[in-house]
């Protein structure tokens, strides 16, 4: 066996028995060279002839990725009821306990916030519109808010018109009126894995089943592991989160959304975006949504301003694609409408460029203090601890050697401290050792002494 032959079938070896897993970063070449004593034209051969085998790609001006996937690794566990309702409520009455620093609940603090621009436009409504923002409104929704929503979904390449847009209670509201529409109790809906909360508490209350699809914090959910369950299972829809999911950050590659397309039309699926996270992106290439991708009419498409105005507003938004007319029915059937008075401020504040200013100012901050955040957990957790490095949205996704983050939030609770522990992403018990941090903080002095304090603390559990 030559040199590079012998490079190559040793890291072969190590990515077969998963010493590098899927999507991780191979040493470099001239890494390669010194753990091997080779000359760089060796480890380079070595590397293009994984690459040959299809087992790596290579990254321009990234390196080299592993690409491999057995697909005996993916332990899909078995379509069921999602149970988190109860633990949330534990966890976020933590979050919220007096005198204690949540690092964990994913808004934006009110220091990030354009308090003043909002406050001036809501007064110029109350004193101007008053009178006609008291009126009910039967279609679905104000229709400048529609107008606004319709013009910045062009700019992303989506072609939706005010008629098809309907404003709705936020994006978790938008989502449910989705699922309600098309599918029923008892029906099975795919989600990413690790999955936001509110999504697991959605599927809860509808009685659905839910399927955990594993991913990677780079590129989000395995499309290898979704066309195992889909095969398995009759599965009626999948809510994903391509830009920035909760809480990895990952992001699909766009040609991994392609194929997730042709994927959802060959096995017959619904895909639900939930696209609120995409207008956050702090670095890369921003990429194609499924909604303007989608050529089969398969996605249903779902935002808010939770993330970029303020969670407290509940406003979002749909575009129901064939689906459109049910789920306007539905919401006529639920609540008529959201209150006009803040869809009238969301409008204008669109509409006053006010809000595309506010995300890019924003944008730059949460992208210098997800950085911030990152070093002050890598400096201060235990050795081995992992962290996301995601290119947009604020929350980061942390893997601790070893150590159970439910007993380390008892803990830390107890020291004025708290955050999303990792088994309120799953409905079937997995990510003890994973945890969610927020980086939309205004106050970095408090932040960082309290993950340096936590990552003590953690430090004290190994
Ligand atoms: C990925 C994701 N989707 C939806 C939501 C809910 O959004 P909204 O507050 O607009 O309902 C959240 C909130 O955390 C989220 O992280």
């Amino acid at each position: 066996m030559k040199k590079y032959q012998k490079v190559a079938f040793s890291l072969e070896r190590q990515i077969k028995q998963g010493g590098y897993r899927f999507n991780e970063r191979l040493p470099s070449v001239r890494e390669c060279c010194e753990q091997y004593g080779v000359s760089m034209s060796t480890a380079q051969a070595a590397l293009r002839l994984l690459e040959d085998k299809a087992l790596v790609e290579a990254r321009p001006g990234a390196g080299y990725y592993v690409c491999y996937q057995d697909t005996e690794e993916y332990k899909l566990s078995h379509p069921g009821e999602s149970h988190i309702h109860n633990r949330m409520l534990q966890v976020l009455s933590m979050c919220a306990g007096s005198g204690v620093t949540d690092l964990g609940t994913a808004v934006l603090s009110p220091g990030l916030l354009p308090k003043a621009a909002l406050s001036k436009q809501l007064a110029r409504l109350a004193r101007y519109e008053m009178a006609s923002l008291l009126q009910p409104e039967f279609s679905s929704g104000h229709l400048p808010l529609r107008q606004e929503i319709s013009k910045r979904l062009r700019l992303q390449g989506i072609e939706a018109g005010e008629e098809q847009v309907l404003v709705t209670g936020g994006c978790q509201d938008a989502i449910s009126m989705a699922l309600a529409t098309i599918a029923s109790a008892g029906d099975t809906i795919a989600v990413e894995s690790p999955c936001f909360p509110g999504l697991l508490q959605v599927i809860e209350s509808l009685g659905m089943k839910v399927i955990e699809i594993p991913g990677s914090a780079e590129c989000g959910l395995s499309l290898e592991a979704l066309q195992l369950a889909v095969e398995r299972w009759q599965v009626s829809a999948l809510v994903i989160c391509p830009d920035f999911s909760n809480p990895t950050g990952s992001q699909m590659p766009v040609d991994n959304r392609r194929a997730l397309l042709e994927l959802a039309e060959r096995k017959d699926f619904m895909v639900i975006e939930d696209d609120l996270f995409s207008e956050l992106q702090t670095a890369g290439e921003s990429l194609p949504s499924l909604k303007a991708l989608d050529q089969y009419g398969r996605v249903i498409y779902c935002s808010s301003v939770a993330k970029s105005l303020g969670s407290g507003l509940r406003i979002g938004w749909l575009c129901g694609g064939k689906y459109h007319q049910e789920i306007m029915r539905l919401k006529a059937f639920r609540n008529v409408s959201e209150p006009l008075i803040v869809q009238a401020l969301v409008a204008e504040f669109m509409a006053s460029g006010g809000y595309s200013r506010h995300i890019r100012t924003m944008g730059k901050r949460l992208q210098l203090n997800l950085k911030r955040m990152r070093e002050w957990v890598l400096s201060s957790f235990p050795a081995k601890t992992r962290v996301s490095k995601p290119q947009g949205g604020f929350v980061l996704w942390v893997e601790l050697p070893g150590i159970d983050s439910a007993d380390l939030l008892s803990v830390a609770v107890a020291n004025g401290i708290a955050f999303f522990p990792g088994d309120v992403f799953s409905s079937s018990g997995q990510y003890s050792s994973c945890l969610r941090l927020c980086g939309a903080f205004d106050d970095e002095d408090k932040v960082k002494a309290a993950v340096t304090r936590l990552g003590e603390l953690a430090r004290e559990r190994i």
